[in-house]
């Protein structure tokens, strides 16, 4: 054993670990109909997330869970727990947010209400579109993590679907937006790396 463990323990070198370890963020796709961009959006976020090398991002596909609606079943589908599991290793969210009638879409509010633990204590960003850049969804959302305890970051890049999307299908984003996405992901893990510290 060396000197410094000697000391202190193991307490040096789990925090060492905490702050050289990668944090994991991920790009959680809020919508799941057929015919849905944000894929087309996520990657896009990835794409500039993944340029920094400061985290280890993913793209979290609500609709690969196949969550059943809240209160219809006893609860026991694999998803369910599946779900639990990857927001649990997860540090810190990007949600890609959709709006649809004012509001973020019940798959996405579904998938929240699935879980509380594993979202408690850490940071998420957001990034939106509608026609208004989907900000009406977006303050929604914000309220919603309130509840749930996750802090989200200031910085909120807002997509057209009038300018940002070609017929509104076709993900053609203007530049302007890209400083503001790595704005936001520098808040996100900031903010995720100091909640480490309280969970
Ligand atoms: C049920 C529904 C309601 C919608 N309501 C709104 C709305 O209130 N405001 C808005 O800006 N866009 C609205 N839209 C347009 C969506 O923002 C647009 O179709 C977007 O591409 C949806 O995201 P997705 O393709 O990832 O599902 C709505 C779309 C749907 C399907």
């Amino acid at each position: 054993m060396g000197f410094i463990d000697k000391l202190f323990g193991n307490s040096a070198k789990e925090e060492d670990k905490m702050t050289t370890e990668k944090l994991n963020i991920g790009i959680i796709l809020g919508s799941t109909r057929e015919g849905r961009v944000s894929p087309q959006v996520g990657e896009w976020v990835k794409g500039i997330a993944d340029k920094r090398g400061d985290a280890n991002y993913e793209i979290v596909d609500i609709a690969d869970f196949n969550l059943p609606f809240l209160g219809t079943t006893d609860g026991t589908e694999p998803g369910i727990a599946k779900w639990n599991e990857k927001l649990a290793n997860l540090d810190g969210f990007v949600f890609i947010v959709q709006e649809y009638n004012h509001s973020i879409t019940g798959a996405l509010k579904n998938a929240l209400d699935f879980a509380r633990e594993a979202w408690n204590n850490k940071a998420a960003g957001i990034v939106s579109y509608g026609s208004t850049g989907g900000a009406r969804a977006a303050e929604h959302l914000r309220g919603i993590m309130g509840e749930l305890m996750i802090a989200d970051v200031r910085v909120h890049p807002t997509l057209s679907l009038f300018t940002d999307f070609e017929n509104g299908s076709v993900f053609k984003p203007q530049s302007l937006h890209l400083d503001n996405v790595n704005a936001m992901l520098d808040q996100v893990n900031s903010w995720s790396g100091a909640l480490k510290t309280v969970r």
